[in-house]
């Protein structure tokens, strides 16, 4: 399935967000808020990302794909932390530019490829990764399921993918779906729940974690330390785009209290 425009131009916003997110101001927040710095615009925390390496099994020599990878959270982090190799894919150029920057200033002991990608139309040949990883990209894009089947063809045997991602809670009244889609990423609504996804796209289910109370702590975490950073964030934002982030923040906080979405941590085998 070719991008929409509308996807093209969520490219284009997350390119821009990439840059934004490496001034200090961002930085600084971000290290507060998630323990990293990498210009990050998953939810995964460090925390999380450690447990994840441990789904994983990251060690040197180990090939990984992270598909939608950004400026390079959390993928650039493994390979500092484990050795292993990384291959980062995205649409954004701007994003893996920088990528490529810290790939080099961390001075990671592993090989470091970037190529601008679909992640439903992966430029690799079939087996070529021992891990792949995503963190909340397919709530960012539409063909979930053409991504689904383009990383099953490109994992190796014995190879297992793991990867966070945003859904709507099954079950809701008609007024609360709306609040659910108004509140999660772009692409939240999913033809089917994700279980059903990957079973349709040949991948069995070895972990199924949710981590919604964590993504909840985070927004709170988040929407606090925005409140004490204000001045500096508005050298960033004009006042009408830091209300508009607050109103987003606040909305998205309400929809989990009150259980309209759930974020989950999915490990797989093909
Ligand atoms: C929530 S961000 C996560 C980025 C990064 N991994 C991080 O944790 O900061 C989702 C990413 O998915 C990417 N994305 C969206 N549609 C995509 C597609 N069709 N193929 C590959 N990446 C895509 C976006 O460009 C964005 O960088």
């Amino acid at each position: 399935m070719p991008l929409s425009p509308e996807e093209r131009e969520q490219a284009e916003r997350f390119g821009e967000t990439y840059l934004r997110y490496q001034t200090p101001v961002m930085r600084t927040l971000e290290r507060s808020v998630c323990g990293c710095d990498y210009g990050g615009t998953s939810w995964t925390t460090r925390e999380e990302a450690d447990r994840i390496a441990g789904l994983l099994d990251l060690r040197p020599g180990r090939r990984l794909l992270d598909l939608g990878s950004g400026s390079g959270w959390p993928a650039l982090y493994w390979a500092a932390e484990f050795g292993c190799d990384v291959v980062l894919t995205d649409l954004p150029l701007d994003g893996l530019k920088i990528a490529a920057a810290r790939a080099v200033s961390d001075q990671v002991s592993g090989t470091c490829w970037l190529a601008v990608a679909d992640g439903a139309a992966l430029p690799f040949g079939e087996a070529r990764f021992a891990a792949i990883s995503h963190s909340d990209v397919l709530c960012c894009l539409q063909d979930k399921l053409g991504a689904l089947q383009s990383c099953r063809r490109v994992l190796g045997p014995d190879g297992h993918m793991v990867f966070t991602v945003i859904s709507i809670v099954p079950g809701l009244s008609d007024t609360d779906y709306q609040r659910a889609l108004e509140a999660g990423p772009p692409y939240v609504e999913a033809e089917d729940d994700y279980g059903a996804l990957l079973e349709q796209t040949g991948w069995d289910i070895a972990e199924q974690i949710d981590v919604t109370a964590n993504f909840a702590e985070t927004i709170r975490r988040l929407i606090h330390m925005e409140r004490q950073q204000e001045s500096a964030l508005s050298t960033l934002y004009d006042e009408e785009t830091l209300a508009e982030r607050r109103t987003s923040r606040d909305i998205k906080l309400r929809a989990l209290e009150d259980g309209l979405l759930r974020r989950e941590i999915f490990k797989v085998t093909g």
